[in-house]
């Protein structure tokens, strides 16, 4: 049900006033109890170099040292690349598999972070996930001042727009349960992946998600690693439009940062994607039958040989595939 007084979830009008550069493509979709932080809310080394303008140091009137770290902003402006619906394979994978951690949720918060250029995929999270909770509340934030101050026309109940980094700020100290960075760290190095998890994941309520992803202009291909307060990264997510695959290693080139750098032999992401590879080629006589029926094979027998498979074939037909990280973590 829509909240009283608002625009609908999925009322885009009001972007055409935001500024910024914009990469428009019209493919259709395919179809808070305390606890005690797991890892310490400090700036790890990997990240303090990314430190940005931070606002001059105020005393706060009960200072609490976990947050006075977080009043800087963590992390680097980067290109605000992005296009409406591209990041619809994460969003149903949010709203489906996962939307058990927004069920369960005290505060159904999510942040979309570094929504880019314009917020369209902000407000496109906020209508995704009004399918599961109709009081969700999407945050948009942005390391670039004037793409928050772009952002904000477009604010309503259940979406708003603020300044932060990967130190996640929120007001009254909410913690979100879902965190969703598409396409931020890929302008990283490699090295910065970890300090900006643990300073994100850190932010999180219990039980909930960091997704770490990377998808091409169009969201054709996209990739993305679940982090979690309790166990660190968990998995790996392949998410492929199968009508317009030749070959599933051709995902490769949208690696999150983790990985991308790591598709060379000896490492196990390579490993995997060759695995995919050959038995995408074995499984070509059932591509007579459609070619989700070819990606499902092609999984099952992956599967078959040993990798640590973590869904089934309803999520194989939409041309997914979701591995353990620790098959795939790089050497
Ligand atoms: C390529 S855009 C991605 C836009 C959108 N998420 C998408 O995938 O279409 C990356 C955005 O992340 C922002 N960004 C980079 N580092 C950030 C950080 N640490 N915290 C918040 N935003 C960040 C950049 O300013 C840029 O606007």
């Amino acid at each position: 049900m829509a909240r009283p007084g608002s625009p609908r979830p999925d009322d885009l009008s009001g972007l055409d006033r935001v500024a910024g550069p914009q990469h428009y493509n019209h493919e259709t979709s395919d179809n808070h109890p305390k606890r005690r932080d797991p890892m310490p809310l400090s700036v790890p080394a990997s990240v303090k170099g990314c430190l940005v303008a931070a606002p001059t140091p105020q005393p706060a009137p009960n200072p609490r040292p976990a947050r006075s770290r977080s009043s800087a902003r963590i992390g680097t402006i980067t290109r605000g690349t992005t296009a409406p619906n591209r990041l619809r394979r994460v969003d149903r994978w949010l709203a489906g598999p996962q939307a058990f951690r927004l069920r369960r949720a005290a505060d159904p918060l999510v942040v979309d972070l570094g929504y880019g250029a314009t917020p369209v995929t902000a407000v496109e999270l906020l209508q995704r996930l009004s399918v599961v909770r109709t009081d969700v509340e999407v945050v948009g934030i942005e390391i670039d001042p004037a793409r928050v101050d772009g952002a904000r026309p477009l604010e309503r109940p259940g979406l708003s727009f603020r300044l932060g980094g990967f130190e996640v700020p929120l007001d009254g100290g909410r913690r979100p349960t879902v965190v969703r960075a598409f396409n931020v760290l890929r302008q990283y190095d490699e090295s910065e992946v970890d300090g900006a998890w643990r300073v994100t994941v850190a932010r999180l309520a219990p039980g909930g998600l960091l997704v770490d992803g990377t998808c091409d202009e169009i969201g054709r291909l996209a990739t993305w690693v679940a982090v979690t307060p309790e166990a660190g990264p968990t998995s790996l997510t392949l998410s492929v439009r199968l009508g317009s695959l030749d070959v599933p290693s051709q995902v490769a080139e949208r690696l999150p940062k983790v990985l991308i750098h790591r598709n060379v032999p000896g490492e196990p992401v390579h490993a995997l994607l060759r695995e995919l590879d050959g038995a995408w080629s074995r499984a070509a006589p059932i591509g007579a039958f459609g070619v989700r029926q070819r990606w499902a094979a092609a999984v099952s027998d992956v599967r078959s040989r040993g990798w640590p498979v973590l869904d089934g074939p309803s999520r194989w037909r939409l041309g997914e595939l979701t591995v353990a990280w620790a098959a795939v973590a790089p050497r």
